[in-house]
């Protein structure tokens, strides 16, 4: 039995395909529902009777060998598309991968972070106290009497007549020696509160206390802990000189200046022309506050001193204004 000479083109076609889309699309022009070869199901009742079954086998051998034709070359073709496909995602596992985006230490922590380290590396242990303080802790048993400028309504936060934010981390000396017998080497890092705001006040800032009490300290002592410290944080070449000063709870009491880190010591804005940066306050430790915690100030001595952390912030990297710290700047804060 003869069917079309052009039925047979499927096996070129299917050869030739190049893709599974391709061939399916073949599928579709014989065998989808007006497929050439479906169609030949129609043609059956033209078919003399006699000659019908003869024509079904023709149909259904043609039928399974384009099946068989196509299933093959679908396989292939998916392989063939598989592996490009591979090739052509395939990782490169040498590329360097997208950058995490990492939080850092605000530059006031780091600050204080490194403070506490270069004084406990020194011997110095880490004390704290409460922020909401005593009037007697913050002032009375620090000699300063009532009637201190300190104690002003302008400065002080005052939650009753006795209780207040405290001020400075000085109370913090008061209670570890009230709490401890001597020999004591603390130092007191924490948030300080005065009621102050301006582009050089904040009305919370940090600030670090540091206490050294046992029989024998001089002022001499003092100088070489607080020489090591600035050398340490600003590094051996700055200059260091020490001030006398006034202090009501140290006797006798001195400012801390070093050389200026913004110009060098020529004289600059920051420096107000002088070259010189005030950078501490300390002290020997005023016998009338040895006697307010109940030391024997005839046999105990010992040096105090107190820094505030964003002045020396500001200073270790030349940042101008304060409020910078506080304004939680994330293109700021990602500089440190
Ligand atoms: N408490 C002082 C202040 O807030 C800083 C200070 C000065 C602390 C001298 C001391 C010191 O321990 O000896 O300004």
């Amino acid at each position: 039995m003869e069917l079309s000479k052009e039925l047979e083109n499927y096996k070129q076609e299917i050869d030739s395909a190049a893709t599974t889309e391709g061939l399916y699309l073949i599928w579709v022009k014989y065998l989808g529902k007006k497929g050439s070869i479906s169609l030949l199901n129609k043609e059956m009742k033209n078919i003399p009777e006699d000659k019908r079954a003869e024509f079904g086998r023709v149909i259904v051998a043609l039928r399974e060998d384009f099946e068989a034709r196509y299933r093959k070359k679908e396989i292939e073709l998916k392989n063939k598309e598989i592996n490009e496909k591979l090739e052509k995602e395939s990782i490169d596992i040498t590329l360097p991968p997208f950058p995490i985006k990492r939080g850092t230490l605000h530059p006031l922590t780091q600050v204080y972070y490194e403070i506490v380290d270069i004084f406990t590396s020194m011997g110095y242990e880490l004390a704290t106290g409460p922020e909401i303080e005593l009037d007697f802790f913050n002032f009375e048993a620090l000699n300063i009497p009532k009637e201190h400028p300190a104690r002003d309504m302008q400065d002080t936060f005052y939650i009753t007549d006795e209780v207040l934010l405290r001020t400075h981390t000085s109370p913090v000396q008061v209670r570890t020696m009230k709490k401890y017998a001597p020999p004591i080497k603390i130092i007191a890092p924490g948030k300080v509160f005065r009621c102050d705001s301006d582009i050089t006040h904040t009305p919370m800032f940090h600030q670090v206390e540091g206490l050294l009490i046992d029989e024998y300290s001089s002022f001499a002592d003092l100088k070489g802990a607080l020489v090591t410290f600035i050398h340490r944080l600003f590094g051996e070449k700055i200059p260091v000189k020490f001030r006398p000063s006034f202090f009501p709870f140290t006797e006798p009491s001195a400012e801390v200046d070093m050389g200026c880190v913004i110009c060098g010591g020529e004289g600059c804005r920051v420096c107000k022309g002088t070259g010189w940066l005030e950078i501490l306050g300390c002290g020997m430790v005023h016998p009338k506050v040895l006697e307010a915690v109940g030391y024997d100030s005839d046999k105990y001595r010992g040096f105090a001193f107190g820094m505030g952390i964003e002045r020396i912030t500001m200073l270790k990297f030349g940042i101008d204004d304060l409020r910078l710290f506080y304004d939680n700047n994330i293109g700021f804060l990602k500089q440190f």
